[in-house]
């Protein structure tokens, strides 16, 4: 829905694909050294990810959206990433059925928030 977000997180060992069937989405990937990278999906367009990577979903803007994530093996585990007291980079170990927390999609508003003061 227009203004949700998941946090950055993981899929542990799960190799991921997923696509938008109806509206956009906006997934950004974490790269070592370098600025995150952005792409949109829309309907058609499929990304797939290795077990491991870190990511980031958001709505994309205009209509809902419908999103179709597909794991091998199966996700089992996820890790969700948050800032630590120095800005360390911290990691949460969580079951698989938690990759979209609802505290994520809040703490996603709450950045976004911040982010425009
Ligand atoms: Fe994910």
């Amino acid at each position: 829905m227009p203004g949700q977000a998941t946090g950055y997180h993981d899929h542990a060992d799960s190799n991921v694909a997923l696509t938008a069937l109806q509206g956009s989405v906006l997934e950004r990937r974490l790269r070592a050294g370098q600025a995150s990278v952005e792409q949109r999906l829309r309907p058609g367009i499929l990304r797939k990810g290795p077990a491991g990577y870190i990511h980031s979903v958001a709505h994309g803007g205009g209509e809902p959206a419908v999103t179709l994530h597909a794991y091998s093996p199966p996700l089992v585990e996820v890790g969700q990433y948050r800032a630590g007291p120095g800005d360390e980079l911290l990691r949460q170990r969580q079951h698989g059925r938690r990759e979209l927390l609802d505290h994520t999609i809040g703490e996603a508003r709450a950045a976004r928030k911040f982010q425009q003061l």
